[in-house]
């Protein structure tokens, strides 16, 4: 295996007593799109502010391109590209102009950073945009920019903090599709997120943390059948009956009170039968997702 592009071992954040990421471990490898999941208040954010060296770590150890981080920041940083959760764009400069001030500071020749500049307003579909005022564009049009900004200086690895949330469904099919490109480009990506279909189809790999702690660790598939299994029943307005014939079933369920969900490991016997005899009100079969993962995780309880 080729050396990792981020390697942390026993990566802490604390504020006072307060542990924000408590004590994580991973690897990206080269040309891997990895997932840090996690509800609200997770840690995701501490945990790559600490990536790209916006928050210093309290302990534990941080490598990027095999480079530690305490010694080679600035190394480092010329080849990460980062998409922070808020869109930081200057308001007072144009589109064009928020890319070409960023290439400063990377020092990015000024005909090479216009190149380049144009061939990422293009790949992002903004080409039309470039004169325009960072208040004229709608929110999938900010987030676009954000991404290509990240990209100017060609990075070697790709850090995104909730890159699609708050966008409407056709501007986040759009930045996804872009993302899987950048894939199969070969480039590495560090994505958080809490929308578990852009994780399930985005990341070769992922982490679901909570409390600043990794749950779990693995691919979206494999995490879908260690977890849940094939199928999920979901019964709407269950009886006594129905709860008393899943417990003598053994059957693995969470009981919502209005509804019941049922993790069915082995073939459609289980539905089968519930259909026939019990679902008067609503039964629904249908493919275990990630979502059951993480809500079976990390529970149901509204959070921050
Ligand atoms: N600068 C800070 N000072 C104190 N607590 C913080 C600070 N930044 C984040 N936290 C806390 O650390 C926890 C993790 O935050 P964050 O990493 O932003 O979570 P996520 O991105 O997963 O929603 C939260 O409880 C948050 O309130
Ligand atoms: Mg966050």
């Amino acid at each position: 295996m080729t050396e990792p592009v981020v390697e942390t071992e026993k990566l802490s954040k604390f504020y006072g007593d307060f542990k924000a990421v408590d004590g994580i471990s991973f690897q990206i490898g080269q040309g891997e799109c990895f997932g840090l999941l996690g509800p609200n208040g997770a840690g995701k954010t501490t945990t790559i502010r600490m990536l790209y060296g916006y928050t210093p770590l309290s302990s534990g150890s941080l490598k990027i391109f095999g480079r530690d981080i305490r010694q080679d920041l600035r190394a480092v940083k010329q080849h990460i590209g980062v998409c922070q959760q808020e869109d930081n764009l200057d308001p007072d400069l144009s589109v064009l102009q928020n890319l070409l001030v960023f290439a400063r500071y990377f020092d990015i020749p000024r005909a090479l950073a216009r190149q380049r500049a144009e061939e990422l307003l293009r790949f992002f579909a903004l080409e039309g945009r470039s004169g325009a005022n960072i208040r004229e564009l709608s929110g999938g049009m900010k987030r676009r920019l954000v991404l290509a900004r990240a990209l100017l200086n060609e990075p070697k690895l790709l850090i995104l903090d909730e890159p699609t949330t708050g966008l409407d469904p056709q501007s986040r099919h759009q930045v996804w599709e872009r993302l899987e490109e950048l894939k199969t480009r070969g480039l590495t990506i560090l994505l958080t997120s809490h929308y578990l279909e852009e994780a399930a189809r985005l990341c070769d790999r992922l982490i679901i943390i909570d409390h600043g702690r990794i749950i779990v660790e693995g691919a979206p598939a494999e995490l879908v059948a260690r977890y849940v299994g094939r199928e999920v029943i979901e019964v709407v307005a269950p009886t006594e009956e129905m709860r008393d014939f899943l417990k003598r079933q053994r059957a693995d369920f969470e009981d919502l009170g209005h509804r019941l969900v049922v993790y069915n490991q082995n073939g459609d016997e289980l539905f089968i039968h519930l259909a026939k005899d019990f679902c008067r009100r609503g039964c629904t079969l249908r493919q275990a997702t990630l979502e059951d993962v993480f809500l079976r995780l990390t529970g149901r309880e509204l959070r921050e």
